[in-house]
């Protein structure tokens, strides 16, 4: 018998407004190394992913499912090193790396069955939390499937410079859209225009109301816009639903200008569905995880484009387990630029 120490960040209060550090208390306990029952592995958790989703299900109400319970293990994704396997009829050995949903520990058991097996030979192993993982299934099928892009078409985005954003720009891009991308600094906005080759860039920080921000989007694409590749809702939302095409596409993936109390107690914004029945347009919600089945689909599309430099990337990586709950703020911040995670130090 072998024992083990583990940390845990575990979830213990609701915030009202931002999350920070006191909605999360740390804690230490053991796990023995000779207890992994037949099905199960022992993994080393390398990398935490820190995504908006978990200030949603931080909210007091039900979203998509019941709010996250309290003094539980914060849940999210996890790229970690199988430590010990106990399943000799699992593809997992001892030594792989995988993904996993183990959220916030440093060490955890699972079932060999929810792990999938990543392949650091032929992508870094960061990339199944970003540009190859959740963040990449919502961006591929939620502007493929509910945005339908033409060739010619103009795609708007906001949170553009985020793990989402930065996927929707480039493939609308290769679909030979023209894209118009949303950010809050002009250091995001640069690489948006010089390195991901978005046509127009906006910082929305610029802005104080929708009415001068829709000014700006309107002089940018004067031809109006046919697909809304939505991340952040508030007054942006509001500014480009008066711009809209004829039949235009409206993808709600995500309002994360909302999440930080305005999923309790509601913002009230402009009324725009007028707008709506005039352009005879649709809005529709995504998920990520109605597409979990077909991750391969995505992966068989994206994987190629991502090792010949097609889809670029960026990735803000915090070290230290500790700081996970300090990262989780920093989104609502604006601090990263594109996938944000934690790596171990240990
Ligand atoms: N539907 C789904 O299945 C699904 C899956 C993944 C993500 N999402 C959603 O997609 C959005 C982006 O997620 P992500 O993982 O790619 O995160 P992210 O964009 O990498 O990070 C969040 C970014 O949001 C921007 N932001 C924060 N507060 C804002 C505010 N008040 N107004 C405008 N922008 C703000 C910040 O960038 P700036 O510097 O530009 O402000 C920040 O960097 C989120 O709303 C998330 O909930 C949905």
């Amino acid at each position: 018998m072998a024992l083990l120490k583990n940390h845990q960040w575990i979830y213990t209060k609701r915030p009202q407004s931002i999350v920070t550090n006191e909605h999360y208390t740390l804690k230490e306990s053991t796990i023995d190394t000779s207890t992994i029952k037949e099905g199960e592995a022992l993994l080393q958790s390398k990398y935490w992913s820190v995504d908006p989703y978990m200030r949603i299900q931080q909210s007091q109400h039900n979203t998509w499912e019941a709010p996250h319970p309290l003094y539980t293990v914060q849940g999210g994704a996890v790229v970690g090193q199988v430590l010990v396997c106990n399943d000799p009829k699992s593809n997992i050995k001892t030594g792989d790396w995988v993904l996993s949903y183990t959220g916030w520990q440093e060490y955890a058991v699972t079932k060999t069955s929810e792990l999938r097996k990543l392949n650091p030979n032929e992508v870094p192993v960061t990339t199944a939390l970003g540009i190859l993982g959740m963040p990449a299934r919502i961006a591929y099928f939620g502007l493929i499937e509910a945005g339908i892009p033409k060739e010619g078409e103009t795609v708007a985005v906001s949170g553009a410079s985020g793990a989402v954003g930065q996927i929707v720009v480039q493939i609308a891009k290769i679909k030979g859209c023209k894209v118009i991308g949303i950010a809050g600094s002009d250091e995001k906005l640069a690489y948006l225009k010089n390195v991901l080759g978005v046509d127009q860039v906006i910082n929305y920080k610029k802005y104080p109301s929708h009415q001068k921000i829709k000014e700006s989007i309107k002089e940018a694409c004067p031809e109006g816009i046919d697909i809304y590749y939505d991340n952040v809702g508030g007054f942006i939302t509001d500014a480009i639903f008066e711009l809209i095409n004829h039949k235009a596409r409206i993808i709600v993936c995500g309002q994360i200008s909302q999440y930080s109390g305005g999923l309790d107690t509601p913002e009230m914004g402009p009324r725009f569905l007028h707008h709506i029945l005039y352009k005879r347009a649709t809005i529709q919600g995504v998920l990520a995880r109605d597409y979990n089945d077909r991750m391969d689909e995505m992966l068989s599309e994206m994987t190629p484009w991502t090792k010949n430099g097609s889809l670029k990337y960026q990735e803000t990586i915090i070290d230290g387990f500790e700081n996970l709950p300090i990262a989780l703020n920093m989104l609502f911040h604006g601090k990263n630029k594109g996938k944000l995670m934690v790596k171990s130090t240990i």
